[in-house]
């Protein structure tokens, strides 16, 4: 993938967190970004801070992109206006905290919809014109979840899984099209998503979190360069290692951790 400058970006999620910090960063090259997410106000407060810094006017699209219809009416603005994306950032995501059993039917819906068929319904909308033209980005959002287990993450592991497999078939598929694949597997970021979960405060506080700006200048970065994986954060990159290289012994390290995390304070 060349520079960002000029091309056509598209984030979603892009109303917070890193999704925010990545349509900046994207704009600050001198990409014309597409911001989406639900909540209008954030995304115009966002915009207008774009424009404050000296960026190009970023296309504002209200979509949940959940839902199918929404995301090919995003598809079709994005070409409509300005010819299509070269690079689509799948970055819109939730979590769920708890017990599997105990999460309500339309929050595992949700999570299902937003994490992983919101990542396939983008790429569905946005892939046909990349391969038009011959050239284009796409990048996964996933998370160290994505390749490792987590007590009362089930359902969201369930999902970054499946991302991961999404963005290393693509990449398969996608080879000599001119077509590149970027797969992200942070661990803790410093954003609104760990309330968005309802987990509860102080869990894995002890944990390192990086900042979400610095996490997406690694993305753009990576991007830039055409690399396939990142995982921003040391210790997210060892546990992978770890389970890659030893499954046995990570299943039994990862089963003790998280029964000392989910010990009652105190006992
Ligand atoms: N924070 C972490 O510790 C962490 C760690 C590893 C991976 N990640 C991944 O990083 C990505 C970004 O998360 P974040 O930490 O920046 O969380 P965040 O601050 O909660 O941001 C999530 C973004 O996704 C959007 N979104 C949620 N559901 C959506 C839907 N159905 N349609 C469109 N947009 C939707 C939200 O906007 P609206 O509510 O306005 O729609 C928001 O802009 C996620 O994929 C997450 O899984 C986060």
């Amino acid at each position: 993938m060349p520079p960002l400058k000029g091309a056509v970006v598209v984030v979603t999620g892009a109303s917070s967190g890193l999704g925010w910090h990545l349509a900046g960063g994207a704009a600050r090259r001198g990409a014309q970004v597409v911001v989406v997410a639900r909540r209008r106000e954030r995304l115009e407060e966002l915009a207008a801070q774009i424009v404050a810094a000296g960026g190009l006017r970023p296309l504002v699209v209200v979509a949940d992109v959940g839902d199918p219809a929404q995301v090919a009416e995003l598809g079709r603005q994005v070409e409509g206006s300005w010819g299509g994306a070269q690079v689509l950032i799948n970055n819109a995501g939730r979590g769920a905290h708890g017990r599997l059993e105990d999460l309500a039917a339309a929050r595992v819906e949700e999570l299902i919809a937003t994490n992983l068929l919101g990542a396939v319904y983008c790429t569905r909308a946005f892939l046909p014109g990349m391969r038009r033209r011959g050239r284009g980005h796409l990048v996964f959002v996933s998370s160290v979840l994505g390749e490792l287990p987590a007590a009362e993450h089930a359902l969201y592991c369930a999902s970054k899984f499946a991302v991961n497999g999404l963005a290393e078939s693509l990449d398969c598929e996608l080879q000599g099209s001119g077509i590149g694949v970027t797969l992200v597997e942070p661990g803790l970021i410093e954003t609104e998503f760990a309330q968005v979960s309802g987990r509860p405060p102080g869990r894995f506080s002890r944990l390192p979190a990086s900042s979400a700006a610095s996490v997406a200048e690694r993305i753009l970065e990576a991007v830039e360069r055409g690399h396939f994986r990142v995982i921003p954060d040391g210790l997210g990159w060892l546990g992978i290692a770890f389970r890659r290289h030893f499954p046995r012994s990570a299943r039994f390290f990862f089963r003790a951790t998280f029964r000392r995390l989910l010990k009652p304070q105190g006992t």
